[in-house]
């Protein structure tokens, strides 16, 4: 399969989620992945309101109840199925999603990732 391989189903928390950084300085890029049961949804790691990263801290996307996404520092609250927010200074406005496959093998790979990534 082309594009990159992220981590096996199992490992992200369903608690919380998965986050990862690739590359540095200007080339940084974050997304992260939270996970319902067998379905997984990836999202770049960048609140719309500053564009900062939700978790403040690592791999800790979801809200206590494990409803919702929330970006830790201001409070806002994200749909997990679409990215899409309900409630804080960005409301209305949208994660942007990271298309996925999830292998017969239970691997999440990210298709359309970036050739150059590191
Ligand atoms: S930076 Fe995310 S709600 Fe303000």
């Amino acid at each position: 399969m082309s594009g990159r391989r992220l981590c096996r189903i199992a490992e992200i928390d369903e608690d919380g989620g998965k986050g990862f950084v690739f590359g540095e300085g200007t080339d940084r890029r974050e997304i992260f992945l939270v996970r319902v049961g067998n379905r997984v949804y990836g999202y770049e790691n960048a609140c719309p309101h500053l564009g900062s990263p939700l978790d403040f801290h690592p791999d800790r996307f979801l809200n206590a109840e494990g409803t919702h996404i929330i970006c830790a520092t201001h409070g806002a609250l994200f749909e997990i199925a679409d990215g899409y927010c309900i409630s804080g200074p960005c409301a209305g406005d949208s994660l942007t999603p990271i298309a996925l496959a999830l292998e017969d093998d239970g691997w999440v790979t990210w298709p359309d990732a970036p050739a150059d990534l590191s």
